[in-house]
């Protein structure tokens, strides 16, 4: 027989604390732990006793797939990121920023489906049903077979989706939701996590598909409970940047195909747009010849995507220099400021230096070391990168240059936006037909081919002439 001793859980985290105390020493979170007794799941029946069964091992070949395909939603960039729609009985959850578009994407992936009449249901604790119908009007989404109501109790909310019978329900936001038969207030970890559970059982024994938006606070981190995460299938993030119109998908969990892939959005006044073809968009506003301006290749998932880095470099200031980054890791762009400076003899040590990701894309791998650095160089030098130039490489403390994951898609894409030319580290594979590698050692051999301001002949950039 197992032994059973007393623990307090954490309602958030799960961790086990051999104490009480007001604060989970794990997770941080307060008034979470509960008692708790641990060894009851690992007891058996003495001498291995039979127990009836509620499960049937069966070869895995016998197994249906069936059961878990996934039906499109018809929102292509939705379906994209959730490798091809949503699979009924499964459990979605649409974390994001308030005010970053997580309704207007649900009422929109609805619609989509209220367009091929799949009974759907929208259930707001947020919003009253006038407010959600103007939205609705506003993206083109007052299809009959859309039925809504604003709900929070989940007995509530479990009887409308027996009553309307959908096969997709979007409970917006899983924050609201709350159980009165738990002793604790709505929005706190215990009921958020009590009530996605059992909306989990539900939803599988319902075979409906179950979309909750979850807030998520500045940090990343669901408001409340992480534990919410293992819940679900699918956890989806939606961000952006509050000032740009991009909006960008990303799976962070799924237990139906992979998380590589990316969805991008523009919010337009008239809902979410997708975008198909990024790369163009964030090209569009380019000026060629400008010193300090670059294109990288770089890669979202799967997803190729060819994004502009500037750099600004001021003269000597007193004091302090400032060094900004706007969509760029901080520590990498000081990083790279030392390696110009100490291997590739760029006096920068008392400059302001600003460098930005342009159209509120955020660039994090190492593969856009070398666009970064050359984006300075250029800038500091005051010598355009030509215009139809991308630049891939990580760069290492040595100033060397090296290879980089998925070269070859990298360079696909450029290519087929019309790019010529390509510096890329020495053991870089071939680039595809139309696109002139330059295989380069160093950072600062790469700076050399920066053309001086009497060799640059100004030619428009690749995108302004084909898009
Ligand atoms: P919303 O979907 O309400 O965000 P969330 O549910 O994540 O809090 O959208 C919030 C913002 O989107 C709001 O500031 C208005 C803007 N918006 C548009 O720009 N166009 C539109 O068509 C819609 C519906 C919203
Ligand atoms: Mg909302």
């Amino acid at each position: 027989m197992a032994r059973t001793k007393t623990v307090y859980r954490c309602e958030g985290c799960g961790a086990d604390a051999p104490q009480w105390s007001g604060r989970c020493p794990a997770c941080g979170e307060w008034n979470s732990l509960v008692e708790s007794l641990t060894g009851e799941a690992t007891s058996r029946p003495a001498g291995g006793a039979r127990v009836a069964r509620l499960s049937v091992a069966r070869p895995l070949g016998e197994v249906d797939p069936v059961e878990w395909a996934p039906r499109p939603v018809g929102v292509d960039e939705f379906d994209r990121v959730l490798s091809g729609g949503l699979v009924p009985g499964s459990v979605t959850l649409l974390g994001g920023e308030p005010g970053i578009g997580k309704s207007t994407l649900v009422l929109q992936a609805l619609a989509s489906l209220a367009d091929r009449a799949e009974r759907v249901l929208y259930i707001s604790g947020e919003e009253a049903a006038q407010q959600v119908r103007l939205r609705a009007e506003r993206l083109g989404a007052l299809q009959p077979t859309l039925w809504f109501v604003a709900e929070t109790r989940l007995d509530e909310i479990l009887r409308h989706i027996d009553d309307v019978a959908p096969s997709v329900v979007v409970i917006d936001s899983i924050q609201t939701v709350s159980d009165p038969t738990v002793a604790s207030a709505a929005g706190s970890v215990t009921q958020v996590r009590e009530c996605s559970a059992r909306l989990v059982q539900e939803a599988k024994a319902r075979g409906v598909a179950v979309v909750l938006v979850g807030h998520v606070t500045k940090e990343g981190e669901l408001a409340g409970p992480r534990v919410l995460e293992h819940l679900v299938d699918t956890v989806l993030s939606f961000s952006g940047e509050r000032h740009h119109a991009l909006r960008l998908l990303r799976a962070v969990k799924h237990r139906f195909g992979s998380t590589d892939e990316l969805g991008l959005f523009e919010m337009t006044g008239s809902g979410l747009i997708g975008l198909p073809d990024p790369s163009r968009l964030f090209l569009a506003d380019r000026r060629p010849g400008v010193a300090g301006s670059v294109v990288v290749p770089t890669m979202e998932g799967h997803r190729p995507l060819l994004v502009e880095l500037q750099a600004l470099v001021t003269g000597e200031v007193p004091g302090s220099p400032r060094r900004s980054a706007q969509g760029l890791d901080p520590g990498r762009l000081a990083f790279l400021l030392a390696v110009l400076e100490q291997r590739a003899g760029l006096p920068l040590g008392h400059s302001d230096v600003y460098a930005l990701a342009v159209g509120g894309v955020k660039v994090v791998e190492p593969a856009s070391d070398l666009a970064i650095a050359l984006a300075v160089a250029s800038a500091q030098l005051d010598r355009a990168v030509p215009a139809d130039w991308v630049l891939i490489g990580e760069v290492g403390l040595g100033g060397e240059l090296r290879q980089v994951a998925q070269t070859d898609r990298r360079l696909s894409e450029a290519a087929r936006l019309g790019f010529t030319r390509a510096l890329v580290p020495p053991s870089a594979p071939d680039g595809p037909e139309g696109l002139d590698l330059v295989r380069v050692s160093t950072v600062a051999e790469a700076i050399e081919l920066i053309p001086s301001r009497s060799q640059h002949r100004f030619r428009p950039g690749p995108v302004a002439t084909t898009g």
